[in-house]
């Protein structure tokens, strides 16, 4: 999109907090990113730095009681839907923004025909008689390339491969057109031509209806095919941020180089793999300074006394390149503002 379109959603300093047995811990601690109509954000990271509870706090879905939103903004249309009451976000889920999860099988109900569930997810946000919500269910069916939808209609869950099935909760979460998709890992239990088949149909998706994607995964490969940008979380924090041709040409942060270091490429030996040593640090025992520093290998003295305030590429176009580390105090990046 370009220059100047608003932005289909806007996060702006989410904090969630959840009360775990070993005590309160922030398990989103300032997260902000802003996504485009017809652009794909990519979040990345390690297993636990927070990126689907980020997805859920979007929804408002986090797990309940233990979890709780306690600060931030999420714009979607000029309003902040965290000031939403339940009533209201009940409409907006599903119809304005929706989401597709690692899971099929969790999302897809086994003792309901394929169609029954299509129909139930258009009535949420539809009237209309039971046919022309089979019609339309069906047109959904089709848009995800189900083949021959009318008589897959009457099929359940088991009777449909694993691919087929996350194709179906891809036309119950786009049915009523929403303007924003989170897909949190949708490909991880697919095989890698089915997941191929399926990212290309959120790209052609997307291409058609100008859906903003918020794309979740742990792999860097599935960001250079479906993002355009991409937001890095460590921790709980977004560490970097920016257009994804950027973060692959000139990574600014140690953990980020360090990620990219563990993709495998066709050449590498996977018995060498580069792997980052050392754990993320516990949410309830956060280092003071930066997060990272236990595992970083250009760490400055002062990185364990203050986190590392943001700093900002200054030759970043309108998709600013940004990072949060001491090390760049010492390079042209200009020191943002907190
Ligand atoms: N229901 C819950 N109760 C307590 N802690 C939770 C709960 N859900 C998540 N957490 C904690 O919150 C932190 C962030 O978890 P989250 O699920 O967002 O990570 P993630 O980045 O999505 O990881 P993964 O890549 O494994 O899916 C983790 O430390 C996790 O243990
Ligand atoms: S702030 Fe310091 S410890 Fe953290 S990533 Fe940068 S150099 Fe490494
Ligand atoms: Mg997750």
């Amino acid at each position: 999109m370009g220059a100047g379109a608003t932005p289909a959603i806007e996060v702006r300093d989410l904090e969630t907090q959840i009360d775990t047995k070993l005590g309160l811990i922030k398990a989103v601690d300032g997260v902000a990113f802003t996504v485009d109509p017809g652009e794909t954000l990519g979040i990345v990271g390690e297993s636990g730095s927070g990126k689907s509870i980020t997805a859920l706090s979007l929804l408002r879905l986090v797990p309940r009681p233990a979890a709780r939103i306690v600060g931030g903004e999420v714009i979607l249309d000029g309003e902040d839907l965290l000031r939403k009451s339940e009533a209201e976000m009940r409409k907006i889920r599903g119809r304005h923004i929706s989401m597709i999860l690692q899971d099929p099988q969790t999302s897809l109900n086994p003792v309901f025909s394929i169609g029954a569930q299509v129909v139930e997810a258009i009535a949420m946000h539809a009237k209309g008689s039971r046919d022309s919500l089979l019609k339309r269910a069906i047109e959904a069916l089709r848009h995800v390339r189900v083949a021959d939808p009318a008589r897959r209609v009457d099929d359940f869950p088991h009777q449909m491969s694993g691919g087929m099935k996350q194709r179906v909760v891809g036309a119950i979460a786009l049915g009523s057109s929403p303007r924003v998709l989170i897909a949190d890992e949708p490909t991880t239990a697919l095989d890698v031509t089915i997941q191929a088949q399926y990212l290309r149909l959120l790209k052609d998706i997307q291409a058609e209806t100008g859906l903003a994607i918020i794309f979740i995964t742990h792999d860097f490969g599935v960001v250079a095919r479906m993002c355009d940008k991409v937001a890095v979380m460590y921790a709980g924090r977004v560490v970097e941020y920016g257009p994804v041709r950027e973060i692959f040409v000139n990574p600014a942060h140690p953990y980020t180089r360090a990620l990219l270091k563990s993709v495998p490429t066709i050449e590498e030996d996977v018995e060498r793999l580069y792997s980052i040593r050392g754990q993320p640090p516990a949410f309830w025992d956060m280092p003071r300074g930066c997060r990272f520093e236990p595992r970083c290998d250009v760490a400055l003295p002062h990185c364990k006394q203050d986190y590392p305030p943001e700093f900002t590429d200054p030759g970043s176009g309108k998709t600013r390149h940004c990072a949060s580390c001491w090390a760049l105090e010492e390079t042209e990046w200009t020191r943002n503002r907190s």
